[in-house]
């Protein structure tokens, strides 16, 4: 029988395309048909769903923005505050001003900033505020950079263009067509890859946007090398930490490996899942952005600021990004001893404050929703990715672990044939698709 929250996502799906604004919050990449989908209340990193049963968020934390634990009382306070006092006048709140000095004394390298609410939208404003700098329009990128038609272009060129990326299968349905043969992309520790479409279209690109940092330890001064082209060649440099920022360090991660680019981009973990995000960077590139007009009512919101410096505040005084990283070290290494010792071959990798594991079968993706599907009834919302929380501690991680090892133990009898592999569902989505 369905649960209540997959009764109002059928209802949802009638009325809002798709079920809801953001893939990575479907049921269907979960489990489908049996994820609770709907939260009542959050508090630290255990969730309540509609039928009143609470889980353990071991599937990432609000899409890796919670970083400090959800509803978290500071920063409540916070934006409480702010909304006894007004979060939107006709005139401007003081915090915006207090949040750029903050970030900016943080990354010294950058002299100004800018904010804006969400993620997609930093990117298309740090791209616009680079091709009014720059002399050249077009982009090398590297990583996922979200949903705006600059980004999804590079699908017109050629339809495989960002399976390579984050996402399998994005469409380009919609996006102007005159945005072809305007980005390309390398991948991500293959300098080869830069290389050849900075020489192929060198009269053509003047931005390079790439996370810094997602799946894999940069290697060879992969980082450096693609400075010192950029550099070279007259290329903004833009850095998309809007996964990556605040997570392993006070910052963005581009402090850890001494690679300043031109522009940066932060978001998410910034305000803990309020909405705001950062464009930051050098003060002639940022300056150039007047020439261009980039404008909008509701950056100028004061949540969202003060949400950003509660959770800075509060980064700071714990410092936070020790304990996601030390947190995320016992989640793999306990993933590893657990997969030794029931014969589960996984690979392991991501940052540590954003841990995953693939299993290494033919048949992973019905593993990894068997796996989903078991957690869940353990009472943990659980995938194959997740990102740590300060709400975490050794004693939730332990339980976390132990159930991981029973999931584990049952995996290792189906993949002996001791077992057979029931799902209740189908099996999760990995790749973009139309829902009905
Ligand atoms: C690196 C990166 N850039 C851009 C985005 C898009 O952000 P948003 O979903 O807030 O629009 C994301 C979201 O996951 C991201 O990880």
């Amino acid at each position: 029988m369905a649960n209540l929250g997959q009764k109002y996502l059928i209802k949802a799906k009638k009325i809002i395309p798709g079920g809801n604004q953001l893939l990575s919050k479907r049921s269907e990449i979960f489990l489908p048909n049996h994820w609770p989908n709907y939260f009542k209340k959050a508090k630290g990193c255990k969730i309540t769903d509609l039928e009143n049963k609470s889980y353990y968020d071991f599937a990432g934390m609000g899409v890796t923005a919670c970083i400090v634990g959800y509803s978290d009382k500071d920063i409540n306070s916070s934006v409480k505050k702010t909304i006894k006092l007004g979060s939107m006048t006709t005139l401007n709140s003081l915090d915006e001003l207090k949040l750029a000095e903050e970030i900016l004394n943080i990354h010294t390298w950058a002299g100004m900033a800018k904010f804006c609410k969400s993620g997609g939208e930093a990117c298309m404003i740090a791209i616009r505020i680079a091709r009014a700098y720059s002399k050249k329009q077009g982009i090398a990128f590297c990583g996922y950079h979200g949903w705006h038609d600059w980004y999804l272009a590079a699908n017109l060129t050629n339809s495989k263009n960002l399976d390579k990326q984050l996402l399998k299968g994005l469409r380009t349905t919609g996006v102007s067509k005159t945005f072809k043969e305007s980005i390309f992309p390398f991948n991500y520790n293959d300098i080869d890859s830069f290389e050849k479409i900075i020489k192929k279209y060198k009269k053509k690109i003047g931005i390079i946007i790439m996370e810094p940092r997602r799946e894999q330890i940069p290697k060879k001064n992969f980082l450096g090398k693609i400075k010192k082209i950029a550099k070279k060649n007259n290329i903004i440099l833009i850095f998309d930490e809007i996964t990556s920022g605040f997570h392993e360090n006070l910052g963005g991660i581009h402090l850890k490996y001494n690679v300043n680019p031109d522009i940066a981009i932060f978001g998410k973990a910034i305000a803990n899942g309020y909405p705001i995000s950062a464009i930051i960077g050098k003060k002639k590139i940022m300056n150039n952005s007047q020439k261009s007009f980039i404008s909008s009512t509701m950056w100028t919101e004061g949540i969202g600021f003060s949400a950003s410096l509660a959770t800075i505040k509060k980064m700071k005084k714990y410092k936070i990004q020790k304990s996601l990283v030390r947190y995320g070290k016992i989640i793999k290494s306990g993933w590893q001893k657990i997969a030794k010792k029931n014969k589960v071959e996984i690979m392991i990798y991501g940052l540590d404050s954003i841990p995953c594991f693939k299993f290494s079968y033919k048949n992973k993706v019905a593993l990894s929703t068997y796996f989903t599907q078991e957690m869940l009834k353990r009472g943990f919302l659980a995938n194959t990715s997740l990102a740590t929380s300060f709400a975490y501690n050794e004693s939730i991680i332990n339980k976390y672990l132990k159930s991981v090892d029973k999931v584990f133990g049952e995996i290792s009898l189906i993949l002996r044939d001791k077992k057979k592999l029931i799902l209740d569902g189908p099996i999760k989505h990995t790749t973009f698709r139309r829902l009905t």
